[in-house]
């Protein structure tokens, strides 16, 4: 794998000397950020050695590399799933990419079905902290120091500092964000009433089919974790209502602005040295 990192590395190096300091990897439906960015280099998945290709028709499948409010970023415009047969080695590759090309911080966002019965459409949370429901581990295997650790630890794996200033920006600019627990499922169906409320009573606030893979290995590899979900859905007794994928999207549209602003302000008050 670490070859095959160098591998991919050393082909988007070869396309621009850019060294990105933040990663962004956007969610179902929020690849809209894009837009906001001064790219510098555009790269499709399919071009990078190793890399996955995105099958998911509402995500792009292209790394960008440019500046956003100032900041060097990488951004995956669409992510990777379980859901679509890779393994999660497969699925967090890019993430170990982004980290050699230079980041030392992640920010992730997804479309999430509101577990709280607090939650309406379209608001964001922000990702405290998260329950592991994938039933696999992007970390399973022979390991080599050159990965990161072992045994990374998940006391904290949502950056303190970054959640804080996430929480000032949007008290700031009158945004509504809740802040809660993620949990993800490996999908792809949607949860039946029962299983949304198990997830309620083990503790979650929303629930997704992504994210966590991601933040398990970006945390063995010590980025700083920033997540943000956007309520598409509900999963609160006496508000299920059968869900599509395209309301999802529509519910992801509406709420990206706020995303878009949020992250934009955030990235803009990060030290990216
Ligand atoms: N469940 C799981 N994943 C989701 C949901 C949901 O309700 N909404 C958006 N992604």
């Amino acid at each position: 794998m670490l070859e095959q990192i160098q591998e991919a590395v050393g082909f988007i190096q070869s396309k621009t000397a850019f060294a990105p300091r933040i990663g962004l990897i956007l969610g179902t439906g929020l690849g809209a950020l894009a837009e906001e960015i001064d790219v510098q280099a555009s790269i499709s998945y399919e071009e990078i050695p190793h890399f996955p290709v995105s099958t998911v028709e509402s995500h792009a499948g292209r790394l960008l590399l440019g500046h956003l409010s100032g900041k060097p970023v990488v951004v995956m415009q669409g992510r990777f799933h379980f859901y679509e047969g890779y393994s999660l080695r497969q699925v967090t590759f890019p993430v170990r990419v982004m980290k050699a090309l230079g980041i030392r911080s992640l920010m992730v966002s997804n479309a999430a079905g509101g577990l709280n019965p607090d939650y309406e459409v379209g608001d964001l949370m922000l990702i405290e902290d998260h329950i592991n429901l994938h039933p696999e581990n992007p970390l399973t295997g022979p390991h080599h120091a050159g990965l990161g650790d072992r045994f990374p630890d998940m006391s904290e794996p949502y950056d303190p500092a970054m959640r804080m200033l996430a929480k000032q920006i949007a008290r700031e600019r009158g945004l509504r964000m809740h802040a809660g627990v993620y949990v993800s499922v490996p999908g792809p169906n949607l949860e039946t009433k029962a299983e949304y409320r198990f997830l309620r009573l083990i503790g979650a606030d929303a629930v997704g089919m992504s994210t966590v893979p991601e933040v398990i290995v970006a945390r063995q590899l010590h980025l700083s974790v920033f997540g943000v979900s956007v309520i598409t859905d509900l999963g609160v007794p006496g508000k299920i209502k059968p869900v599509s994928v395209p309301d999802i999207l529509a519910a992801a549209a509406r709420a990206e602005p706020n995303l878009t602003r949020l992250t934009k302000e955030l990235v803009a008050r990060l030290d990216s040295e």
